[in-house]
């Protein structure tokens, strides 16, 4: 018989690739979750409701639920830090409480930006320091998850790309506008280092990680999956002209930092607590971003 997984934040860009790769195997039967993206067979359920989610979890019985619904831009979150602590927060021990109460298995989706990008790579065991309001409250729903149960899961990922509805759905994606108006000098951020990582691949991992759960009930505590290239803003929009044809020469290297929230400069994830689990997927940045984009060249 199939195992059960729920997906939160199914609508969303990660959401989205991890719905795919469970459906794609007959070993799973999947249920996504949304809040105002909710066609497409979504069931809408807002995760700082807790009566929703407790009649949500108990309708569904998952043995497993993906938490990956969040507010995870940085600058609203410093905006309006209040309305996106309920999702991140409230939200996470919500599910955590009520998939406690039938036995069910978390993993969080959290992020490299707990750390503050000051000594990498950043191993499983190191300790949390973020920098920005976004940071502290993936770190918080870190600790919750771990809280309410120590035999959940953390998955921390860094900034991701893959198939997108729109441009500014992925801090790589949204780089294209500038990339293609070459009428003007376009300059990039050409300090903090990033770790661009294809949805797909982090889906791949999230169902391996399941697979183990389900059969050997060990996945527990903190895990981190990152691709390994190398790149600032600065390459990632001239790989990204290169890749599609266009002249690169109106981009220019841009080393005085960038505005807004901090964000750490360096916060590379240490990946071998997965690669030891024979778990490895990673799809070079140049030879996906061409495909993600084609739609809007
Ligand atoms: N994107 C990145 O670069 C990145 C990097 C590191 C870590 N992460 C982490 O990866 C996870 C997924 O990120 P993402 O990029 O897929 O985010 P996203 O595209 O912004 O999607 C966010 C998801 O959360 C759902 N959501 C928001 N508020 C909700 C509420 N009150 N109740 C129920 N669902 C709600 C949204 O549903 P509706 O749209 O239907 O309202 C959507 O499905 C997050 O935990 C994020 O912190 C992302």
């Amino acid at each position: 018989m199939a195992n059960r997984v729920m997906v939160t934040g199914a609508s969303g860009l990660l959401g989205r690739a991890i719905m795919k790769e469970f459906k794609s195997s007959d070993a799973w039967n999947v249920i996504g979750l949304a809040f105002s993206r909710s066609g497409s067979g979504l069931k809408k359920v807002d995760i700082s409701d807790k009566n929703a989610v407790i009649d949500a979890v108990n309708e569904f019985k998952p043995q497993i639920i993906i938490h990956s619904a969040a507010e995870r831009r940085v600058d609203v979150m410093e905006r309006d830090p209040v309305t996106a602590s309920k999702i991140n927060l409230d939200g996470t021990e919500n599910i955590c409480e009520a998939a406690k109460s039938i036995n069910a298995w978390v993993l969080f989706i959290s992020t490299d930006y707990v750390f503050d990008g000051t000594s990498p790579p950043y191993k499983v065991t190191d300790q949390p320091n973020p920098l920005n309001l976004y940071g502290k409250s993936k770190a918080e729903g870190e600790k919750i998850t771990l809280a309410v149960n120590k035999d959940n899961a953390v998955l921390r990922v860094p900034v991701l790309y893959g198939c997108i509805e729109t441009l500014n759905e992925s801090a790589v994606t949204c780089l294209l506008a500038k990339v293609k108006d070459t009428s003007c000098k376009a300059g990039m951020d050409g300090k903090q280092i990033r770790f661009p990582t294809h949805c797909d691949d982090v889906a791949y991992v999230i169902k391996e990680l399941s697979n183990r759960q389900v059969k050997d009930k060990n996945i527990e505590g903190i895990y981190h999956w990152s691709n390994d290239e190398k790149m600032t803003k600065y390459d990632m929009a001239v790989t990204m002209g290169t890749v599609l044809g266009l002249s690169t020469d109106h981009i220019e290297k841009d080393m005085s930092g960038m505005g807004g929230a901090s964000r750490p400069d360096n916060a590379q994830l240490d990946c071998s607590r997965v690669e030891q689990l024979g778990i490895v997927k990673r799809t070079k940045y140049s030879s996906a971003i061409g495909d993600v984009l084609k739609s809007f060249t």
